[in-house]
This record gives C-alpha cells, sequence and structure tokens, in this order.
C-alpha cells in the first residue's frame, strides 16, 4: 500500500509517500481502506518532535490520527462492524495513528459508523476535533442551556464545531475571530461575534458562564477575564493554569487533553442527522501534498479543516 512516511522529526520536507506492508491487525481491531484522511495541529506538533506524547515514538513512522473510510477485515474479538461497513475515527491516539496511508488498523473502540450524511472527506475531518469541542463543553465545561459561552478562534478546526455543538445544547454564543472570518462563524449559528484584531474581548464580554479556549497563549488571559465570578475556563491550547488562576482565582479553570472515543462519535452523529453540525472542509488535497497541508496549519490562519486523499 502507500503511505506518508516520516523519516525523522523536524520540517515538513522530511515526508515522503513510500510502499510500505499493508498493516496486520489485532484480535480488537478492524483494517480499514482509508478514503480520507484528516491533518491537525496536533499532527505538526508530533511531526517536529515538541508534542509531549511523540518523545517515545521511533522513526520512519506513519502519522495521522483522523480517517473515514470502509472496513475491509474484522479482528476475531470485533462485534460492532463488518466488511463493507463505512467508519470514521479518531485511531489510535495518543500511539502513533498510522492513518496517513491508504489502509490503517484499528481498535474497534475508536470507531463509529460514518453518518450518512457526511462525505467521506467530511468524516475523516472531523474526529480529533468534533471529540475535543463535545468533550471540552460537556465532559469538562458542563455548558447547561441558556449560558452563555464564549469560543475562542470559532472559525477553526475545533472552534467551528464548537460553535455548533454549544447552539445545539441550547446556550448563548460569542465567537472570536479576525473580520474575514465572520460571516462563517455568524453561519455557523454564532448569536454574537468579536474581531479580535479590532476589539478586546475582556473589554466586550465580562459575564460569560463558560469560556472555550482553543487558541492558546494569545487569548487565554483575555479568556479569563471574560468570565463572570466562578465562570469556567476550558482550554485546549493553554498549561500554565496556575498563571491564569493567580488573574482570576476566582474561576475553574482546565485545561483538557481530548481522549478517543467512538462512543462519542456515536453520540454527536445525532447532531449530524438532525442537521444542527456541519463539518467544513476548506481544502481536499493528494496524499503527496500532505507537506503543504503542514505549512498551511502551521500558520494558524485556516478556516475549517484540511483533509487530504491518495
Ligand atoms: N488539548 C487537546 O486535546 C487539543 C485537541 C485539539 C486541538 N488542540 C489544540 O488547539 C488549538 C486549536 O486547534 P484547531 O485545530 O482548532 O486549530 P486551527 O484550525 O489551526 O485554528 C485556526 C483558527 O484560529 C483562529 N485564530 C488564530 N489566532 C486567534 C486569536 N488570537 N483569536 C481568535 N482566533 C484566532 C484563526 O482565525 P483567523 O484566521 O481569523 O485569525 C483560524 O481560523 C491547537 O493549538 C491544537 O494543537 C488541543
Amino acid at each position: 500500500m502507500k503511505a506518508v512516511v516520516l523519516k525523522d522529526w523536524g520540517d515538513a520536507e522530511n515526508f515522503s509517500v513510500q510502499e510500505v506492508a499493508k498493516p496486520a491487525i489485532r484480535p480488537s481491531e478492524v483494517l480499514v481502506q482509508v478514503k480520507a484522511f484528516g491533518v491537525n495541529p496536533a499532527d505538526f506538533k508530533t511531526r517536529s518532535g515538541t508534542a509531549p506524547y511523540a518523545k517515545s515514538y521511533g522513526h520512519p513512522i506513519i502519522l495521522g490520527w483522523d480517517m473515514a473510510g470502509v472496513v475491509v477485515e474484522v479482528g476475531a474479538e470485533v462485534t460492532g462492524f463488518k466488511s463493507g461497513d463505512a467508519v470514521y475515527g479518531m485511531v489510535n491516539f495518543p500511539e502513533p495513528g498510522q492513518a496517513y496511508a491508504e489502509y490503517v488498523a484499528a481498535s474497534a473502540a475508536h470507531l463509529a459508523l460514518k453518518p450518512a450524511e457526511l462525505s467521506f472527506e467530511e468524516a475523516a475531518a472531523a474526529p480529533l476535533a468534533v471529540l475535543t469541542a463535545w468533550q471540552s463543553l460537556t465532559e469538562h465545561g458542563h455548558l447547561q442551556a441558556g449560558e452563555k459561552v464564549l469560543i475562542q478562534a470559532a472559525s477553526g478546526g475545533v472552534g467551528h464545531l464548537g460553535v455548533q455543538l454549544a447552539k445545539a445544547l441550547g446556550a448563548y454564543v460569542i465567537g472570536t475571530a479576525s473580520g474575514k472570518n465572520e460571516e462563517f462563524v455568524r453561519s455557523l449559528g454564532a448569536d454574537e461575534f468579536i474581531d479580535y484584531t479590532k476589539a478586546n474581548v475582556e473589554d466586550v464580554v465580562s459575564d460569560a458562564d463558560l469560556v472555550f479556549d482553543t487558541a492558546g497563549a494569545d487569548t487565554i488571559f483575555a479568556s479569563a477575564k471574560a468570565l463572570k465570578p466562578n465562570g469556567r475556563l476550558i482550554s485546549i491550547a493553554y498549561g500554565a493554569m496556575d498563571k491564569v488562576l493567580a488573574v482570576r482565582p476566582d474561576i475553574r479553570a482546565e485545561r483538557i487533553l481530548v481522549h478517543t472515543s467512538g462512543d462519542d462519535l456515536k453520540t454527536i452523529g445525532q447532531f449530524i442527522a438532525e442537521g444542527k453540525l456541519k463539518i467544513e472542509v476548506s481544502q481536499v488535497l493528494p496524499a503527496d501534498q500532505i507537506a503543504e497541508a503542514h505549512q498551511q496549519l502551521e500558520s494558524r490562519r485556516t478556516t475549517g479543516k484540511i483533509v487530504l486523499t491518495f
């Protein structure tokens, strides 16, 4: 099979498409013929060697956690899937994902049936970002209907799904991005939009129940200030919560790490079926343009998600 192989930590030029052996499956796994795979900022942090969970990986290595495809082989212990099923998932995280390939071996627990409403490209774009948004808002953020939530970087891979999920949960949603993304963020259902290049977010919002910060060090202190007393701050891109709590000791602040879950994808599938959650795929690139995909992501200026296909 063809796969995108990373020869060493470093820049995106270290990737090349090569012929490699098809993976063998364990009894708890299925073999998926990958129709499309997605990329996330975690991928370029892993590629460069800066992600903490990447330290133990050896080279050459096949990266890639997000994918959608068709089951072609089923392990002896697997009950939920059969050959021919269209599936998607965030596979093998935080081990090397190996989904930048024509076939991937994946634990059945990491997969869900692909919602019929999604193309393979849309489904491949979704898993890591949508699981992050869902777990941040619900499991950690305990978002309730009627609450006010501020979502920092509402136009990004995670943020654009966070806006829609928060609306679907009945919240009042304020999204931030630069002005070029205002129409997009409002189209997702945001009740208010703040252009962070024109206004200080904390000057506009000071009574949020929950802030979901997907941007990081540039925004985290404004996020803390935008909360009402006893508000909740969930961050996915900034970890020094002691510094945040020094500024706002009256809030709860947590940095979370997404976990893979086919069951969560199944739950989220209801919103997709109801038309409440759309996946924005801004670009579909051929697999041999993986370096281009990584470089675009590293610019931090992409809207929605980038997906690749062989
Ligand atoms: N902890 C976890 O489990 C976890 C899970 C997923 C992701 N992450 C991390 O979360 C971060 C976001 O991931 P992602 O996939 O959503 O990234 P992304 O798609 O690359 O985000 C890009 C978006 O961020 C917006 N943006 C950049 N700076 C901003 C700012 N100062 N204020 C508001 N918006 C801003 C950009 O909008 P403009 O172009 O309009 O500026 C762009 O649309 C990454 O650092 C990623 O590694 C962590």
